[in-house]
């Protein structure tokens, strides 16, 4: 499908989404989150990382479309808000790493598709922020559960209460990004990172996403269980033969399995 507001460049095991829609320094409208849903339900199966960014220096994402906000009824809010937390969640979900590189603003629905991947690194001029009480209205795209889940309920409380935007060195320092670089460096970093994941057998990162997503709502006992469970599933892939025997021969191992 031929998309009007995604940018898609690949390399190697590598796809890369650009959110570009210059205009609205990529705001998020129903077409640019049904391109999303779109893209990441179709993903080929030789993508091995996913890396989300924006298209151009100045924003990552700055929001969900306000000029398209502007008019809804309360169902129709509904309805926005529940479609870019369905494409969210399915971001979430992916078998597949998920790489964030925020290359500038993160505002309310950006800070959110930021949020809803595995890992976000930063430019040292990306913001992050949560904006949307100003607007009169809450985060819409599952805000309110990722960041108190990321940085804890107080942080979450006062970035969401009082709107404020906060620099990529602070967002680091509350564990919001795990590296910040030059903006020249994010790219390569993000895809550096990717590299070293494609290296590794896609079956045991896919149990061990599963495990890291799904063990927070679960009590221990479960969380150990699954946990177990998916160890003992990847001693049927012929990536853990392979991984232990390359280990034991001193060499490279050769993973296939998907
Ligand atoms: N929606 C629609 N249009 C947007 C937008 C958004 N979220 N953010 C920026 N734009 C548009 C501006 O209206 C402007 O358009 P025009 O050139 O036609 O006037 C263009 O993008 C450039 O923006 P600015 O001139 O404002 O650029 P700036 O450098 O002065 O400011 C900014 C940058 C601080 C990011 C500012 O644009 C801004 O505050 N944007 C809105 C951020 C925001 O409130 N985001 C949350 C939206 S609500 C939400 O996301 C709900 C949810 O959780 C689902």
């Amino acid at each position: 499908m031929e998309y009007e507001f995604l940018k898609i460049e690949r390399i190697d095991g590598i796809s890369i989404m650009k959110v570009s829609a210059p205009k609205s320094l990529n705001a998020l409208n129903s077409t640019i989150l049904r391109e999303i849903g779109d893209f990441v339900e179709n993903l080929d199966d030789t993508t091995r990382v996913l890396i989300i960014t924006g298209d151009g220096e100045k924003a990552f994402v700055a929001g969900a479309d306000i000029a398209e906000m502007a008019n809804l009824n309360e169902e129709e809010g509904y309805k926005f808000g529940a479609l870019g937390a369905k494409v969210f969640r399915r971001i979430e979900t992916l078998d597949i790493p998920v790489i964030a590189a925020v290359n500038g603003f993160a505002l309310g629905g950006g800070c959110e598709l930021a949020m809803a991947c595995d890992i976000r690194i930063a430019s040292n001029k990306a913001k992050f922020g949560q904006p949307e009480v100003g607007l009169g209205i809450t985060p819409g795209f599952s805000g309110t559960y990722r960041l108190a889940k990321l940085v804890g309920q107080g942080y979450a409380k006062e970035m969401i209460f009082t709107g404020k935007a906060i620099r990529a060195d602070e967002a680091l320092r509350i564990g919001l990004v795990n590296a910040v670089y030059e903006p020249e460096e994010l790219m390569p970093k993000a895809i550096e990172m990717a590299q070293k994941m494609t290296e590794n057998a896609p079956l045991a990162i896919k149990y061990a996403k599963q495990c890291i997503n799904e063990s927070y709502d679960l009590v221990v006992e479960d969380a150990m269980e699954l946990e177990s469970r998916n160890f003992g599933k990847c001693f049927a892939t012929q990536d853990q033969k392979d991984g232990m025997a390359a280990f034991l021969e001193k060499r490279k191992p050769v993973f296939n399995a998907k």
